[in-house]
C-alpha cells in the first residue's frame, strides 16, 4: 500500500517558522521527505534556525523567507518566488501568532495585557498576525492551491479556542503584577477555528481541506511553579514533550488525512474535557 503519511514531492509553507512549536512542523516535513518553505519576520532567528537546520538535512528541502505575513505586498512575493522556482504549493501551515512567555521582567507589558488596562495597540497587533495574518497567507496559497486542484491548509489552534485560560497559573505571588494571558490570544484561537471551518467548504470542490490542530502547553522549562499548577489541570499530569505533536501534524498535512476536513484535533493530553 502507497504510504500516505508520505512528503515527497511536496512544499509546504510555514509561518512563524522560527519559533518554538514551528520546529515540530518542520521536522513533520523534512523527516517525510517533504520541501519546508519557511516565513518569519525575525530575520536573525530564521536564519539561526536554518544553519541549525541544514546540519542534519538538505539545502535543496528548505527555503526561507523573512517578513511580515501581514503584509499582502509581502505574501504576494513569496509566492511569485515559489512560482519562479517552477514549485506548486501542497500546504501551508498558519503557524504564527504572537504568542507572549511573560515573567517579572516584562513589568510594562504585563500590565498592559489585564483587562483592565488592555493596550488597543496589543489588541490590534495581536488580531492583525494571528487573524490577518493567516487570512492573507490562505488567500494568497489557498487560491493557488485551489488553481491546482490540491491543497491543504492546516490552521495553529490552542486548547485555548475551546477553555479560557485559566490565569492563576501565570501568577506570581506578587499581586502587583499579575500576570495573565492575554485576551487577544484567546480571541484569536477561537478565531482560528472560524477561519478553519469557513476555509474548509470554500474550496472543497477544489480539493483544497483545512483543518486545525489544537495543542496544549509544550514543556519549554518552565518555572517549577507553573509546571506543578498547570498539571494540575491536565488529565495527563504534565504538559506535552517537545516531539509529541509531530505525528498529529503529519496526519493532518498528508494524504492520511484524506477525508479529513473542517475539524480540530485536540492534542492536549486532555485539559479541554474536564
Ligand atoms: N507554545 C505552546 O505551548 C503553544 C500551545 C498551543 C498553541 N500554540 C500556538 O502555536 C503557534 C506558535 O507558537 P509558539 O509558542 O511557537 O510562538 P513563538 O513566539 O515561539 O513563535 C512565533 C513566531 O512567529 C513569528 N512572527 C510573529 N509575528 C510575525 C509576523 N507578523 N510575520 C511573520 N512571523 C511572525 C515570530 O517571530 C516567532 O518566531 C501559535 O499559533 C500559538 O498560538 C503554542
Amino acid at each position: 500500500m502507497k504510504n500516505k503519511f508520505s512528503l515527497k514531492n511536496k512544499n509546504v509553507i510555514i509561518t512563524g517558522a522560527a519559533g518554538l512549536l514551528a520546529l515540530q512542523h518542520i521536522y513533520a516535513v523534512l523527516e517525510n521527505d517533504g520541501n519546508a518553505f519557511l516565513i518569519d519576520i525575525d530575520k536573525k532567528k530564521l536564519n539561526k534556525r536554518y544553519k541549525e537546520l541544514i546540519k542534519f538535512y538538505s539545502k535543496k528541502q528548505i527555503n526561507i523567507f523573512s517578513g511580515d505575513i501581514t503584509s499582502e505586498k509581502f505574501i504576494t512575493n513569496v509566492n511569485k518566488k515559489i512560482k519562479k522556482l517552477k514549485k506548486k504549493i501542497h500546504v501551508l501551515i498558519n503557524n504564527a501568532a504572537v504568542d507572549y512567555k511573560l515573567d517579572s521582567k516584562h513589568l510594562n507589558l504585563i500590565k498592559k495585557t489585564q483587562l483592565e488596562h488592555f493596550d488597543i495597540n496589543i489588541w490590534k497587533k495581536d488580531l492583525d498576525v494571528g487573524l490577518l495574518g493567516s487570512l492573507i497567507c490562505t488567500k494568497v496559497f489557498g487560491a493557488e492551491m485551489a488553481k491546482n486542484n490540491y491543497g491543504i491548509i492546516l490552521n495553529i489552534a490552542s486548547d485555548l479556542s475551546f477553555i479560557s485560560p485559566d490565569n492563576r497559573i501565570y501568577n506570581t505571588s506578587d499581586k502587583i503584577n499579575k500576570i495573565v494571558k492575554p485576551v487577544s490570544y484567546s480571541v484569536v484561537k477561537h478565531g482560528i477555528i472560524g477561519l478553519t471551518r469557513y476555509t474548509a467548504t470554500y474550496w472543497a470542490d477544489k480539493n483544497v481541506r483545512c483543518n486545525a490542530i489544537a495543542p496544549g502547553g509544550i514543556f519549554n522549562n518552565q518555572p517549577k511553579d507553573f509546571l506543578n499548577k498547570i498539571s494540575k489541570l491536565i488529565p495527563l499530569r504534565r504538559l506535552s514533550r517537545k516531539n509529541e505533536y509531530i505525528s498529529s501534524i503529519l496526519y493532518l498535512i498528508s494524504d492520511a488525512s484524506s477525508y479529513t476536513n473542517g475539524t480540530v484535533l485536540k492534542v492536549d493530553g486532555g485539559r479541554t474535557v474536564l
